[in-house]
């Protein structure tokens, strides 16, 4: 029993040993070569830095700048990682900018403010909406103003063609977590952190419509995976095309759906439906409900063994970053995964999905993160 225990005190230590200095620096013309995840678009290395930080796995990266001319890659953010943490090599390279996650530092916000505007710089891409601004100010504050709005596009008063000039575009991102697989699992309990940011914070309470044993037949907007029609409904809500949601509870599909002219119901067993609610505070008690049987799998930052499964709900509360947990239970077939906390979380800040060079577009983000009485 005591080498037992001395053996789950150096595993739990080591599962967060990796990579646990706090490096804030920029690497200015400096490569991390390899060791891709994958790659996003950021408009700059500080970008890119955040999001390496909110995404689960990213312990490093390379930034292709601007003025990167080897080919076309510009504003590239190579997401990177390595069992050590550390880059395998570092080399000089013109263009590049490479850094680390913020994640040990533990102090980032996880909702950052992001004030610069990039001038010959198109978010392609996500739009939702447009109209005509004056001037870009115009465009961004219509931006920060509208809480589906992430980031905006704004065409100038030289662009061509001329009939688009001083057109601003609203565009989307997820600013809500997504649980990207969910599955029935026999021996593991999930849930989320009751700090989620599933919804909007308003002082306004409101509680939204739901339909049991339900279907809203077509007008198929997106899919994703839910384990419950709450979760659903916070997706819905936050989207600003979903005029109404279905939840399967058979297989945890989440259909948003888009119909502004009519919504037909039908019975149907097993399925929930519902009409988002926005404006308003949701209930998010739901948030700290956990979900026995059911593994939101991957998107794992790192895993602790501790004793139960509150403990586990416990230690994603108290980490900025955790967004979900998948708590392996004494019930689970396989003893090796046994008292194993995952901790989770996928990208919510805005992150355009494209991001390209056109001459006489600025583009910028919504400044609603940003403390008030700097920037607009
Ligand atoms: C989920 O189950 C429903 C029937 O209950 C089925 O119609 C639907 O195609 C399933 N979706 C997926 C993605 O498996």
């Amino acid at each position: 029993m005591g080498s037992y225990l001395i053996l789950v005190g150096v595993l739990s230590m080591c599962t967060i040993c990796f990579s646990q200095e706090c490096n804030t620096e920029l690497l200015t013309n400096e490569d991390f070569p390899g060791t891709d995840i994958l790659h996003l678009y950021a408009p700059d290395a500080e970008h890119c830095q955040q999001l390496c930080t909110q995404h689960h796995s990213c312990q490093f990266f390379t930034f292709l700048r601007s003025d990167w001319s080897r080919d076309k890659r510009n504003f590239y953010c190579y997401l990177k990682s390595t069992p050590s943490g550390e880059p395998n090599s570092r080399t000089a390279l013109l263009g590049v900018t490479s850094g680390f996650s913020l994640k040990p530092c533990n102090q980032a916000p996880p909702q950052p403010c992001l004030s610069n505007v990039y001038q010959n710089v198109d978010f392609n891409g996500d739009d939702y909406r447009s109209f005509f601004t004056g001037d870009q100010e115009g465009c961004q504050r219509a931006c920060t103003q509208d809480p589906y709005c992430q980031y905006f596009t704004y065409a100038n008063d030289v662009h061509t063609p001329e009939n688009i000039r001083y057109k601003c575009h609203l565009k989307f991102s997820w600013p809500v977590p997504r649980t990207p697989i969910v599955e029935r699992t026999a021996g593991v309990v999930s849930g989320f952190s009751s700090k989620a940011p599933m919804s909007q914070v308003s002082d306004t309470a409101c509680q939204a419509k739901l339909f049991p044993n339900t279907a809203v037949p077509g007008d198929h907007l997106k899919m994703f995976t839910t384990a419950t029609p709450e979760h659903c409904l916070s997706l819905c809500s936050a989207h600003p095309s979903c005029t109404f949601f279905a939840h399967n509870s058979g297989n945890f599909t989440c259909n948003l759906k888009n119909n502004p002219d009519e919504m037909v119901l039908k019975a149907k067993a097993g399925v929930t439906s519902g009409i988002p609610e926005r404006f308003c505070q949701l209930d998010n008690s739901w948030l700290t409900v956990p979900q026995v049987g059911i593994d939101f799998r991957g998107s794992d930052m790192r895993f602790e063994l501790m004793e139960d499964a509150e403990t586990c709900q416990k230690t994603c509360n108290e980490d900025a970053y955790c967004q979900f947990y998948t708590y392996v239970t004494s019930e689970f077939h396989n003893n090796d995964y046994w008292k194993r906390c995952y901790l989770k979380r996928v990208i919510t800040m805005p992150s355009p999905s494209k991001i390209v060079k056109t001459n006489n577009v600025v583009s910028g983000f919504h400044l609603r993160n940003c403390a008030k009485g700097s920037g607009i």
